[in-house]
């Protein structure tokens, strides 16, 4: 275990867990979480082994998003200060996003404005029926920035994403199930298990594809038709070549000696090279 001032960095072989640990505060993103946060990215890729990342909170709140007196209200009037000060968590916002790993929000709690960007920036979600998610920067004045707008609008319909943006109102985690921004919502005892089922799913994949999945996802939501395809492809060859041929070497030998059924499981690594 990795312990930071404010984050915990849990590393058990291909799965990651990250803690936000500053409960007395319902995890709002203070400077130095910030910075703990790029220091737990820079751990886990320099790993390289990592699969999933899961993000969750410590207590009983994921998080309450930015520390409005530290990030805004304390450093607004020196701009220099203001400026860099909010630089290291859009930094870790985008490395976030662009994760070489499956990366997984376990929303045990609370998450308004930036507790809401780590769940929409995340690839996956779970949460629990009680816990309640707010876009709550209409109440203070401000729309959702940061990347927080862009989480409301790549995971919620549009008439729910304005909604939220424009009255911040809350939202409990079977609602935030129900429009989409968030896999799943269990009973709050449920939520370790859950998470886990999913991880175990993840980690029994190859990294590579892992990765590359995510990226033709995320380019080819960019993308016509026709480019997609000859995207797909250049991909397809691209995990290949880096993956060693293992779909057709492992996965579809083990097929053809019908040892497994592809529509509802996976392939077995065990024959291969990494
Ligand atoms: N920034 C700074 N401090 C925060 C915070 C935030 N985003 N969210 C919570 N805190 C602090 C509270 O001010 C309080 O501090 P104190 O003990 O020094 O008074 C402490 O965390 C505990 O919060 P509290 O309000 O007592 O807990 P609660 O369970 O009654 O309510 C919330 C929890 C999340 C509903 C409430 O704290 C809140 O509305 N927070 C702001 C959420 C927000 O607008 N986030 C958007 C940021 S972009």
């Amino acid at each position: 275990m990795m312990v930071l001032e404010t984050v915990n960095l849990e590393m058990d072989g291909p799965v990651a867990t990250i803690f936000l640990n500053r409960p007395a505060k319902k995890n709002a993103m203070n400077p130095q979480m910030h910075r703990d946060m790029n220091q737990v990215l820079d751990t886990i890729e320099e790993a390289g082994n990592v699969k999933a990342v899961v993000v969750t909170g410590i207590g009983d709140s994921f998080s309450a998003g930015m520390d409005l007196e530290e990030c805004f209200l304390q450093p607004f009037d020196d701009p220099q200060l203001f400026y860099r000060t909010n630089l290291v968590a859009l930094n870790w916002f985008k490395r976030l996003k662009a994760f070489p790993a499956v990366t997984i929000a376990k929303v045990n709690g609370f998450a308004f404005g930036g507790g809401v960007l780590v769940t929409g920036i995340c690839d996956l979600a779970v949460t629990t029926d009680t816990a309640l998610f707010g876009l709550s920067e209409i109440n203070f004045g401000i729309f959702p920035a940061g990347g927080a707008t862009w989480a409301a609008t790549h995971n919620l319909p549009r008439k729910q994403a304005l909604y939220y943006i424009l009255t911040g109102d809350t939202m409990t985690g079977q609602q935030a199930q129900e429009y989409g921004l968030v896999n799943k919502s269990v009973p709050a005892d449920q939520l370790d298990a859950e998470t886990d089922r999913i991880v175990r799913k993840i980690v029994k994949k190859n990294p590579v594809t892992l990765e590359l999945a995510k990226q033709v996802y995320e380019r080819t939501t960019m993308m016509d038709l026709p480019t997609a395809i000859d995207y797909d492809q250049a991909k397809l060859w691209e995990l290949s070549r880096l993956s060693g041929n293992e779909w057709v070497n492992v996965a579809l030998k083990q097929f053809e000696k019908r040892a497994y059924q592809p529509g509802l499981t996976t392939y077995s690594r065990a024959e291969a090279r990494s």
